[in-house]
């Protein structure tokens, strides 16, 4: 086969493979087998640089950054809709539209499509035979930005498409799911810059960037439901629409309802409102469309929106409301937060008297003064926040917070003075002894992902606390272990002086029987429970998985590989000779740098070997990032465990563990195997609760493995909604099939593994 024939072959591969990987959530190949692929196109290309083409799917990442946005002209106008609303016209406006654009179109049965409405921001695809030719913003409507170089770096938009049209035009949104949101507004924070407020203004911010590396690393994702220009095939029904288009590799809404009447529409809208918080992105309502396309120039369109389509946008998420007051939370950490105290209002089903304020820069940022009117917004399971200020309404006699001076430089709760961590734009409260500090952490071992110490919680933790019984939440342990945790617990005081109310013997004694079986728990709930700064459920299990126990966490090799690995990143980039700040060097310095750069990537190539080897990294399904590895733990987890190991805090916690006789082994210890250990699963479909990679990692957790395809060496498929071809192979080996339920009794059956994390905020 000749150069150009595999490199054609091999795109076509990795495109399919792409196409089941980010599309249909269903991969038929190992990483390591793609990697494979990926590599061989890479080097024939290298090797062959006639053969590149910009369709490859090693160029997602092509471009260089840009000075500005091309200003392009929409072959069709991109139009906007006009809304109905929820709470204004509520379900007789749907009625009455359908009813104007009946009369529009005489003696036509009408039929209408019923799709989610996606908050994102709207583009539009151009494929020139097949090849991605453009890519825009909406703008006004009638121009918008070239942002073809950022929507490449999509991994869920197809470059190219097979057996399409000559020209085809698409028109959909680029959004970014609440998960990756979530991480990625944790990251801003960490690097101490301000989160977005929602999801849909990071899609754009992303979106604007300059540099589509930079684009490349935020979490966007595309869905397509409609056209610009109309090719000739194309279908004349918005549904037939969606699967053709969904032929041609495009994410489509997997959520649309088909209506014959004004009543099935509103059926349809509240099904939507019912299941819209599981799809993982946020929807602001629905977008009713008439079915038949050949009607739709017929009804026409008002100035900028058609009438033959409505947005029906649900209740709004947002809210107006007063800012009473703002009190400040210690966290387990010591970090201040913040938080709003409002004048009660309804949102989305529940009264909010109480948002984040996230920290002391976002309130200067945003200027919020207590007595403003100010917006707040709930998104998704995201805690409510306070948006923005109403500022035509504030009081000219309000005066700007100024965070330090409001709490007079005093921690809140234990009086002492509190600092701002330079690097991030937090104020803490740098007293471990803080009265609050301590609460929090003996609450967050408390949890039941971590020691589920039940009884433990709010009220018995102050009290706790407050009668000096429990310091450090290891004072429990040292308690039980002189029995002394039981008759002090009966008589904990939990009312007051003049009103006492007592903890009582039987909730003493379950408590402290909950306390001495928490000795055993393996490693990860330990590492979960112990509140080490950065460590929470996934990375303790993370880390469980790789180290025996705790004192090998402490001066783990690993970790100081993920350390050292940064170090030399930077070194391999700050040295290379070819750079554009080293082109002028004098040759003995070009030669110095040179020396350097060799042997600083020598280093890095070992040091990223043995974390392969080692299991605490995977080669990086992303390409476009660039990295080709990715460690379980990134840098800032990494320093932050070793240094607080090496803290005072850190050493005295190993040795009252030690004192304590508390030794958490890890349940991936090699003596102690999962009872899970040599079975091999393959999960195919949506699984109801658990999302698939969480899935697979209880599974491994539990020493069992997971593979892509079923084979006779399959021990179980679990299967859940919309499974395809796998259940069928399985089906056909005889393996047996789980669903979650089955799965997860299995994962219990071992007694020691975590329940689903949940998203528990320190903040109320
Ligand atoms: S159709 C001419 N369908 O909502 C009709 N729009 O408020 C064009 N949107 O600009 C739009 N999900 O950005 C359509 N399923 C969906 C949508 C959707 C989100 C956005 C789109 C549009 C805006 C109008």
């Amino acid at each position: 086969m000749s150069p150009a024939q595999r490199t054609s072959q091999l795109r076509t591969e990795i495109l399919e493979h792409d196409r089941r990987y980010y599309i249909d959530a269903a991969p038929s190949i190992s990483d390591r087998d793609y990697d494979a692929l990926f590599r061989e196109l890479r080097e024939l290309e290298e090797a062959h640089p006639e053969l590149l083409t910009p369709d490859s799917p090693t160029q997602r990442v092509g471009g260089k950054p840009l000075e500005g946005f091309r200003q392009v002209a929409h072959s069709v106008p991109m139009l906007s809709l006009d809304n109905l609303y929820a709470d204004k016209d509520g379900p007789a406006a749907v009625a009455k539209w359908i009813q104007s654009v009946e009369k529009l179109l005489p003696g036509e049965t009408l039929e209408w499509l019923l799709e989610p409405k996606v908050d994102g921001v709207a583009v539009s695809l151009r494929y020139e035979d097949g090849g991605l030719a453009l890519g825009a913003t909406r703008g006004d409507g009638d121009h918008g930005d070239d942002i073809t170089q950022n929507l490449r770096t999509i991994r869920s938009l197809p470059l190219r498409l097979h057996g399409a049209p000559p020209v085809l035009e698409v028109r959909g949104e680029v959004y970014m799911p609440l998960e990756g949101f979530g991480r990625f507004c944790e990251s801003l924070q960490a690097a101490g810059e301000p989160p977005f407020a929602n999801p849909r203004n990071a899609a754009a911010g992303s979106l604007k960037l300059l540099d589509p590396r930079e684009v490349a690393k935020r979490p966007l994702e595309i869905v397509l439901y409609g056209l610009g220009e109309t090719p000739e095939g194309a279908p004349d029904t918005q549904d037939g629409l969606l699967q053709w288009l969904a032929t041609f590799g495009f994410r489509t809404p997997r959520f649309f309802r088909l209506c014959h009447s004004a009543a099935e529409v509103v059926d349809a809208i509240l099904a939507l409102d019912a299941v819209r918080d599981s799809f993982g992105f946020e929807t602001d309502g629905a977008v009713i469309k008439l079915n038949t396309i050949g009607l739709r120039a017929r009804a026409g369109f008002t100035a900028r929106a058609p009438r033959w389509a409505r947005a029906y946008k649900f209740v709004p998420e947002q809210a107006e409301t007063v800012l009473r007051g703002i009190t400040v939370q210690v966290g387990r950490t010591g970090a201040l937060t913040p938080v709003a105290e409002l004048e009660p209002v309804h949102l989305r089903g529940s009264t909010i008297s109480r948002a984040t304020l996230h920290n002391a820069d976002e309130i200067r940022e945003k200027d919020i003064r207590i007595g403003d009117a100010v917006i707040i917004q709930k998104a998704g399971e995201v805690i409510p926040a306070v948006l923005n200020v109403v500022l035509s309404k504030r009081n000219p006699l309000a005066e700007p917070f100024d965070f330090a001076n409001h709490l007079g430089g005093k921690c809140p709760a234990c009086g002492g003075d509190i600092v701002k961590n330079p690097d991030f734009a937090v104020w803490l409260c740098p007293n471990l002894h803080c009265p609050a500090q301590r609460t929090r952490r003996l609450e967050y071992m408390a949890k039941r992902t971590a020691l589920d110490l039940e009884g433990l919680g709010g009220i018995v933790a102050d009290k706790l606390v407050e009668s000096g019984l429990v310091k450090h939440p290891l004072d429990l342990f040292a308690l039980e272990q002189n029995q002394t945790l039981s008759p002090q617990l009966a008589s904990l005081n939990l009312g007051t002086t003049e009103d006492p109310r007592v903890f009582g013997p039987k909730n003493a004694q379950k408590l402290s029987a909950a306390v001495q079986r928490a000795r055993t728990l393996p490693l990860a709930r330990w590492l979960h429970a112990l509140a080490i700064p950065e460590v929470g459920e996934t990375i303790a299990h993370a880390l469980a998985a790789s180290h025996q126990d705790i004192p090998q966490v402490a001066t783990s090799e690993l970790l100081k590989n993920v350390l050292r690995r940064e170090e030399l990143r930077k070194l391999v980039e700050d040295s290379n000779p070819k750079s554009r700040r080293h082109k002028e060097a004098p040759p003995q310095e070009a030669e110095r740098l040179l020396e350097t750069h060799t042997a600083a990537r020598q280093e890095l190539r070992s040091i990223e070997e043995s974390l392969l080897s080692s299991g605490f990294a995977k080669k990086s399904k992303r390409k476009t990032d660039e990295e080709g590895i990715v460690c379980t733990v990134g840098p800032n987890v990494a320093g932050a465990v070793l240094a607080y190991f090496t803290s005072d805090a850190g050493t005295e916690l190993l040795r009252r563990l030690k004192q304590l006789g508390i030794h958490p082994v890890s349940a991936a210890n090699p003596t102690s195997p999962g009872h899970l250990s040599g079975k091999t699963f393959v999960l195919t479909g949506t699984l109801p609760t658990l999302k698939r990679p969480e899935a697979a990692e209880r599974i491994r957790l539990a020493g069992g493995s997971v593979t892509s395809s079923v084979s006779r060496k399959t021990d179980y498929v679990v299967a859940g909604a919309e499974a395809g071809s796998k259940l069928e192979e399985a089906t056909q080996l005889g393996i047996p099939i789980l669903d979650e339920a089955g799965l997860l009794a299995m994962l219990e059956a071992g007694g020691s593994q975590p329940g689903r994390q949940t998203l528990q905020g320190e903040l109320f």
